[in-house]
């Protein structure tokens, strides 16, 4: 079990009306195959883009990005289109056609890459199956409920048949319920496919519930990374330590409330 996801000093500005904006600021992490990574944060510290970075959607300034060994920074745009079907992304607004059924919106990547009818029907249910979605194939978004949603937007990633899934706050707009049953399923299909990880998201009990290890971005820096329970237990940076304190009072006020009753 090697670093299958390596990253050296990134560096990210964006060029805005104000001027240059430095979203990611000397990035080095490093991400074990097999596992389930957390990176936490605040709105506006840097995640999504650190995703885009990792997945080829946005070039960085500076630095380095292996995955699997492969310097995905330095691909050119053919080979990073190939590269992208290794890393599967989740996004939290789901990203699905509407005007498509299920069915088309998980075999979306395989049509465009003209996959022979035969294959892509029969990929097409067996990832339908592993998500639970195999009696909506004929649905439209519109009628499904976020999770089912999800599960589309999960099934469609895993299409491609990545080695790293990329779950950009997969779950910030799911219910409380709905969101353990979207980690459980990322669960399994992490132990029974093997696939890495990296859960960015900007709820501690989404992390608490899924990975070993995970980082903490602020301002584009990682301030601390290292095992969830210690993170947890004794945060060294402020954003970890509000985290927590958000965490344990929540639960603190949810337990009072149902004690209460
Ligand atoms: N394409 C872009 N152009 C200009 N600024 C951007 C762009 N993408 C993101 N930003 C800015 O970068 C910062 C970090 O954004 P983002 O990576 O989306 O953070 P997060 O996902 O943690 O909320 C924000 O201030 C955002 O406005
Ligand atoms: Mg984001």
């Amino acid at each position: 079990m090697g670093d299958y996801i390596e990253i050296h000093d990134l560096n990210k500005t964006f060029q805005t009306r104000s001027g240059p904006l430095q979203v990611l600021n000397g990035i080095d992490l490093s991400v074990q195959k097999g596992e389930i990574f957390g990176i936490i944060g605040f709105s506006g510290a840097g995640k999504s883009t650190l995703a885009r970075c990792v997945n080829g959607l946005e070039k960085p300034d500076q630095g380095r990005i292996l995955v699997d060994g492969k310097d995905v920074t330095s691909l050119s745009k053919k080979q990073m289109r190939e590269e992208r079907r290794h890393i599967g992304m989740v996004f939290q607004n789901f990203n699905l056609f509407e005007s498509k059924t299920v069915y088309e919106n998980i075999a979306y990547s395989l049509r465009i890459r003209h996959e022979k009818k035969d294959l892509l029907d029969q990929k097409v249910k067996e990832v339908a199956e592993l998500v639970g979605l195999s009696e909506k194939l004929s649905s439209y978004p519109g009628g499904l409920s976020g999770g089912q949603k999800q599960r589309v937007g999960i099934a469609r990633a895993l299409i491609g048949e990545p080695d790293v899934l990329i779950s950009d706050e997969a779950t910030s707009a799911l219910d409380p319920q709905t969101t353990l049953q979207i980690l459980d399923l990322l669960k399994s299909i992490n132990k029974e496919k093997g696939i890495t990880i990296l859960m960015i998201t900007h709820e501690l009990d989404a992390i608490k519930y899924s990975c070993d290890r995970m980082a903490v971005l602020e301002g584009g820096k990682i301030i601390e990374q290292g095992k969830v329970v210690d993170i947890f237990h004794n945060p060294h940076s402020r954003t970890g330590e509000l985290f927590t304190k958000v965490f344990f009072q929540f639960q603190n006020d949810e337990f009072q409330s149902g004690a209460g009753i």
